[in-house]
């Protein structure tokens, strides 16, 4: 509980600042003091403060002293109060640049007051005046405090308190770099809109221009309503910060204006892209979060109600694998790639953003549709920071090559799941070539490529049979002398090898080896992605689970290389056909018919593995469901994926009652009734999506938690289950 508030200028901030804490009952006496007799008077009637009273009569004694006048009046004002005896009280204010505010309280006080604690929230209105003044105004709105190394803890924490009391989401900064942030996204847009106005309002032909101004400028210009006095107080009070950003800002507009002088629509087009998917992806970006949004991450769960068949013919999301690719060598061909049938999902999506930050200009995706503009193979331009490539380790693995051989320095990083996977199977390879990585501790991300080396392409046995070595391997030897070969001690995924050759890219080897050798080009070419046989296997389960079901899934792609879970499906007993059998763009499709079928419990045969592994976690739930007992050994690739996948399978079938023993290598499931209960997804895509499946068997609701990196490979997972029949929803809504 807060004495005494006392609140200094009752305009709209300081006002609503008042209500909202008068309001919260935080304190015993709100008071307010202003220079105008008007504002006093009304903000006693509209209930804002207790009372009024002058500055000297309301601050001694007060416990809490918020200064809300405008930013130049702050200096006089904190002149005035060093005079005071402010005892105990804190201090705090609300100006919009915080450096200047420092300073002067320096100046008066000799040192910075330890009960100062400087803030400024991040709310506002093109209202003003204390009849403005809301309770609700800062609810959900940023409040960032800017403490100095010599702030009372206990103060910061007290102010801290009133912002959370009025909804505020507090943040805390560093003076320095709370004047840079502002000057960037809320002074220069500001100076742009009343720079903007004034400039057409001075033209002769101004009365046609608003005549005809459309949404476009009414919405650019809104903050050109706002109040000139406070806006001209922040200009003079942020000067350094804002002349900063003005000069990067005005290099960028020449650069614009030299592309339209030269017609040169690349440019123009690269921009603007790139600009459009920022503001897409604004917040995710400023957090360096990429495209998931990790707090909602760990909260988003899943429902699956019990019961139900499955039916209906669908088309799931285009291949995860394909789609990375896609955008890799379309970006390195010379000419445009069209893509069609790209997975719009955050994994893909962090390679597509990755490519962008390396200067390709990508129009897209639209209903899975994008126009590449390939750059050429030595087109690449250093990315302006760390690439983020969130959850994503097929594109830091086969990044990973691709930027060994580049001309200038990279540095890859990743979520904290990513973070936690080994990427010494490429790092070590690749310095074998001749590259210069670093990563953390035991090979992990985030991976710093010292680029500018020269590449020398080697013979790889890979000790373990990995499609992204083997495709990060294969990228690196684009660009080094000589011959790069990879042998496989099984055959894993070729799509790289596929679509090279799509490209016209020669590639050499048969059987186990690839190999390929620097010195010819990618030209651009048509892709149709086809749908992910790994998103497929889902629904393969799910019908094959679930009595009564009878379901097509359309378009799949059936790579031999991918098709292991229809082999041990069929294996189990599963009833599935493939039909219509055909090739796309040198890649096999098929319809995939699949009805429900008693399953048997089975050892899963070892040359399978490497051919399913990514859809154990969607068989493990078949054989949960299956009579007697599957074993499944030499998948010790399955303990480094998104999370460890047979410890997490493992313990949310136990949590379901089925009794299973996890392995160095594998598991041992016994098939069984299935119960309800809860499981984690521990952010791991398909994790989720096959307790999601479990559902269908059993006999209470499943509850999955940390669900929301379904995002990263099958952003429409929930609404095909509903389609076809399957009860899971996100908790909270049907
Ligand atoms: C992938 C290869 C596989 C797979 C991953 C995607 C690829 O990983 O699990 O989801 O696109 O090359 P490994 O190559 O590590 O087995």
């Amino acid at each position: 509980m807060i004495g005494r508030l006392v609140v200094v200028g009752l305009g709209l901030i300081g006002g609503s600042f008042a209500k909202g804490l008068k309001e919260s009952g935080l304190c015993r006496e709100v008071v307010g003091v202003d220079l105008d007799p008007q504002s006093r008077k009304l903000a006693v009637e509209l209930g804002v403060v207790d009372r009024c009273e002058d500055l000297a009569t309301a601050c001694v004694g007060a416990d809490v002293i918020q200064l809300a006048v405008p930013i130049l009046a702050m200096e006089k004002l904190l002149g005035v109060l060093a005079t005071l005896d402010l005892g105990d009280a804190v201090l705090t204010d609300v100006g919009s640049a915080k450096g200047n505010v420092v300073r002067a309280a320096r100046e008066v006080f000799g040192t910075t007051p330890a009960r100062f604690v400087p803030g400024h929230p991040i709310a506002g209105s093109e209202q003003s005046g204390v009849e403005a003044s809301n309770a609700q105004l800062f609810r959900r709105h940023k409040v960032i405090l800017t403490p100095l190394p010599d702030t009372d803890p206990q103060a910061l924490a007290l102010v801290d308190r009133m912002w959370s009391a009025l909804g505020a989401d507090v943040e805390h900064m560093q003076v320095e770099r709370h004047d840079e942030v502002l000057a960037a996204t809320s002074h220069l847009p500001h100076l742009l809109a009343f720079g903007l106005v004034d400039s057409l309002a001075k033209r002769n032909e101004n009365l046609e221009i608003f005549r005809y101004a459309a949404g476009g400028f009414r919405d650019f210009t809104r903050i050109a309503g706002s109040d000139p006095v406070m806006w001209h107080d922040i200009f003079l009070a942020n000067r350094e910060a804002v002349l900063r950003t003005l000069d990067t800002f005005r290099h960028d507009l020449d650069a614009l204006r030299d592309a339209v002088d030269a017609g040169d629509g690349h440019q123009l087009l690269g921009v603007f892209t790139r600009a459009r998917v920022a503001r897409e992806h604004f917040g995710n970006i400023l957090a360096r979060r990429a495209y998931v949004d990790k707090a909602a991450a760990d909260h988003l769960t899943f429902v699956g109600q019990p019961g139900g068949s499955v039916r209906g013919k669908i088309r799931v999301p285009g291949d995860k694998s394909i789609s990375h690719r896609a955008i890799m060598l379309g970006s390195l061909a010379e000419g445009t790639t069209e893509v069609e049938g790209f997975l719009e999902g955050e994994d893909a999506l962090a390679t597509l953003q990755a490519f962008r930050d390396m200067g390709v200009v990508i129009e897209g995706p639209h209903h899975g549709r994008l126009t590449i503009h390939g750059v050429g193979l030595n087109g690449l331009k250093p990315a302006p920071g760390p690439i983020y490539l969130g959850n994503s380790g097929t594109s830091m693995r086969l990044l990973a090559g691709l930027l060994a051989a580049q001309g200038f320095d990279s540095v890859l990083t990743g979520d904290a799941s990513l973070s936690r996977r080994p990427m010494d199977r490429v790092a070590k390879p690749l310095r074998e070539m001749g590259a210069v990585i670093d990563t953390a501790a035991q090979g992990r991300p985030p991976l710093t490529i010292r680029g500018g080396q020269s590449l020398t392409g080697i013979r790889y046995v890979m000790p373990v049979a990995s499609a992204q070595v083997k495709s990060c391997l294969l990228l690196a030897g684009l660009y080094a002398d000589g011959t790069t070969t990879v042998t496989e001690p099984a055959p894993t995924r070729d799509h790289t090898e596929r679509m090279l050759r799509g490209f016209g890219y020669p590639v050499g080897g048969n059987g186990a080896t690839a190999s390929v050798e620097a010195g010819s080009t990618l030209k651009a070419t048509r892709i149709e992605v086809p749908a992910d046989i790994s998103s497929a296997a889902f629904f393969l389960v799910a019908a094959s689970i679930a009595k009564g079901s009878d379901l097509v899934l359309e378009h799949v792609g059936v790579n031999p290389t991918r098709t292991g879970v229809i082999d041990i499906l069929r294996l189990m007993g599963a009833d599935l056909s493939v039909q219509n059998l055909r090739e796309v763009g040198g890649e096999p499709v098929a319809d995939v018919h699949v009805r429900h079928a008693p399953l048997k419990g089975v050892v899963i045969p070892a040359a399978l593995v490497p051919l399913a592994i990514d859809e154990f976690p969607a068989i493990f739930i078949a054989a949960a469901c299956a009579e007697g007992r599957t074993v499944l050994r030499g998948a010790q690739a399955l303990r480094v994926k998104e999370s460890d996948r047979i410890q997490v399978m493992a313990d949310g079938l136990v949590a379901l009652g089925i009794k299973v023993e996890p392995t160095a290598d594998g598991i041992i499931i016994e098939g069984g009734k299935l119960g309800g209960g809860e499981v984690n997804g521990h952010g791991d895509h398909r994790i989720a999506m096959a307790f999601s499946i479990a559902s269908l068997r059993a006999s209470a609701p499943i509850r999955i938690r940390d669900c929301a990196n379904v995002t990263t490979s099958f952003p429409n997972f929930l609404a095909l289950c509903g389609q076809v029949g399957i009860r899971v929803a996100q908790e909270g809504q049907s």
